[in-house]
């Protein structure tokens, strides 16, 4: 029998596939973009003129684009590529990524706004309006400009309301004569949330369009290709596996077009090969991967983190009242009943009923849970709560670890 140093030896010595695992991962801001040269160049002509005439007019774009069409990361590589540039030019821009799932008010956003800024954040008690008074002030006092991306602006459309996104697309409406400091780009999966707008506010968004296509099978590859060569060995992973993969998902090929599934059925393959102490990926490897990966995962990935601990409660409680219960719907008063059990058992003090009644239509407006009033066969007008985005063990698995890492480094706040 191995005693204990050499198990853990061997498993220091097993060779990997991985050169470096993490940039196969969502959040990682790869070297290449390929097939976003188009989008790329449509941004940096809409803000090209923030270099040569900066302060005379603030931007704004609208990116519009289904599910790993890769909006976020061409905004945030279009970001990070602008400032440096205007910088060698004499010009101080900052670039400001919010994620309108995590920062879902007015305020939060402008908060948010400051704190990525670097701005002192001011002591007093402020209103939004007082807050964003403050930012373009502090902006001018440093000579600082700011390209601002709203990423998931449907769901602050959605719950922010029509009101705020007049705030804060037409900020400076106001002030005509101040020199024009913050930029947008606001980023959307799809039109529908902008006709709750009135019509003034959507057509003012609308004014530079950029759409993102779904990913068709050639694309994906050139996609796949450059991730795996920064990722992975060269030797780990053929053509044939990426070209398997790419039309698995591309869209010409009955796929989703989406290549944050590409890259987590490679990622998942990858995890499969070397688990079984294969020094390549097969093409069983993928297949088991592409068992795995759920096309609704992203909502998993995407989605789950930004909960508050209380949602991600609220949310464990539908979870648990629906495996006991067995049926597709369960009542919204069992899942109150069940949520202050939970609080009491992790020792956090539960929110009153109103809260709780917000936080499930908080949960259904992220398109988590699914919700109906009346159901047949039952009298009064309860509300019945459903998921169907992904197995019940999934989403249960997912939120544990994440109230794991809330219970840890947040305490109950
Ligand atoms: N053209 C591309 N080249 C390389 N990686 C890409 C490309 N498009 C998307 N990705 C990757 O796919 C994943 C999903 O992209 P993301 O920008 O998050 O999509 P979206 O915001 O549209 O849902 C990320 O890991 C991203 O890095
Ligand atoms: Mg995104």
């Amino acid at each position: 029998m191995n005693n204990v140093r050499d198990i853990i030896e061997s498993e220091l010595n097993k060779v990997s596939l991985f050169k470096s695992k993490e940039k196969l991962y969502p959040e990682y801001l790869p070297s290449y973009l390929p097939h976003r040269e188009k989008e790329l160049k449509s941004l940096a002509s809409i803000f090209k003129s923030l270099l040569l005439n900066p302060g005379a007019l603030s931007h704004r774009v609208f990116i519009v684009g289904g599910i790993g069409t890769g909006k976020t990361v061409t905004a945030r590589i279009f970001g990070k590529e602008f400032t440096q540039l205007a910088k060698k030019r004499g010009l101080n821009v900052g670039y400001v990524h919010i994620n309108c799932h995590r920062d879902r008010t007015l305020f939060e956003v402008i908060s948010e706004l400051v704190r990525q800024l670097g701005l002192p954040v001011p002591q007093r008690g402020l209103s939004s309006r007082e807050l964003l008074n403050y930012t373009l002030e502090m902006l001018e006092d440093n000579d600082l400009y700011a390209i601002v991306t709203l990423d998931e602006f449907d769901y602050f459309i959605n719950i922010a309301g029509n009101d705020a996104v007049y705030f804060l697309a037409r900020i400076y409406d106001e002030f005509p004569e101040k020199v024009k400091r913050l930029n947008f780009i606001f980023v959307s999966k799809s039109l529908t949330a902008l006709s709750t707008l009135d019509p003034t506010t959507e057509s003012y968004l609308m004014k530079n369009l950029i759409m993102f296509s779904p990913y068709k099978s050639y694309e994906l590859f050139d996609i796949l290709k450059s991730r795996a060569e920064e990722a992975v060995f060269e030797e780990a992973v053929s053509d044939d596996v990426l070209k398997y993969i790419a039309d698995t998902v591309g869209i010409d090929k009955g796929g989703p077009g989406n290549a944050r599934a590409a890259l987590e059925i490679l990622l998942i393959s990858c995890e499969i090969a070397e688990k079984e102490g294969c020094m390549r990926v097969l093409l069983d490897h993928v297949r088991q991967a592409c068992s795995i990966v759920e096309p609704n995962s992203v909502i998993l990935h995407d989605i789950l983190p930004y909960l508050s601990l209380h949602e991600l409660l609220v949310l464990r409680s539908i979870v648990l009242t629906l495996k006991r219960s067995d049926e597709p719907y369960v009542n919204t008063s069992v899942v109150e009943d069940m949520y202050r059990k939970l609080c009491e058992d992790y020792n956090i003090e539960p929110r009153k009923h109103t809260k709780f009644y917000e936080y499930i239509v908080n949960l259904k407006k992220l398109g988590i849970i699914m919700t109906s009033t009346s159901l047949k066969g039952r009298r009064g007008r309860s509300t019945y709560i459903s998921i169907s985005i992904a197995p019940l063990n999934v989403i249960d698995a997912k939120i544990d670890e994440l109230l794991g890492i809330k219970l840890r480094y947040e305490g109950s706040s």
